[in-house]
């Protein structure tokens, strides 16, 4: 398994396991929410702020964050490859190309949902401990903050 920094080449591939996961996130129910998500996922891109795991030409991981906002804004592992840290190195990754000190924020589904049980798992083990409970596309969020 391989991770790295995304190149516009890897964009297809991004997307066909981003097609996988879809239902785990609110927000890409549609042909046109995915079209957009596609154009947004370039973005990131181009400014050096998405990391992919390949397993040779399959893309298998999918994280995009933000240096401004110092934010974790998606992050999802193919179903059958889950549970071999791919997150876990991808997150590392990202933390090498987030200038600065400070917190990271990520928002995830809230306690009690059974799409959560995973991410809210995974964002402990990391050290992100949990905050503010916000909205997201109109559905209850929580934030996680880590500290370096
Ligand atoms: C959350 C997600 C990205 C984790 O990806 P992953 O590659 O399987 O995670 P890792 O293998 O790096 O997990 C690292 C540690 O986190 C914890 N963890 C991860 N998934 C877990 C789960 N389902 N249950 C309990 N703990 C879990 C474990 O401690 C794990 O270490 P271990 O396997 O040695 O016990 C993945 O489950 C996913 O894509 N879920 C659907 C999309 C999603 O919820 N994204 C986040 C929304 S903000």
């Amino acid at each position: 398994m391989e991770i790295g920094f995304a190149a516009p080449r890897e964009l297809d591939g991004w997307m066909e396991m981003v097609d996988k996961v879809k239902d785990s996130f609110p927000g890409l129910e549609t042909k046109e929410a995915l079209d957009a998500h596609r154009e947004t996922v370039q973005d990131f891109i181009s400014r050096g702020e998405a990391v992919c795991a390949k397993d040779g030409d399959r893309v298998t991981g999918a994280l995009l964050f933000s240096k401004e906002n110092r934010m974790l804004c998606f992050l999802a592992v193919d179903p059958a490859c889950r549970r071999q840290h791919i997150a876990e190195n991808m997150v590392s990754l990202m933390l090498t190309g987030m200038d600065g000190a400070g917190e990271i924020t990520v928002t995830t589904y809230r306690e009690g949902v059974p799409e959560g049980i995973a991410a809210r798992a995974f964002y402990k083990r990391l050290g992100f401990v949990e905050g503010r409970l916000t909205e997201e596309f109109g559905s209850p969020v929580q934030e996680f903050v880590w500290k370096r």
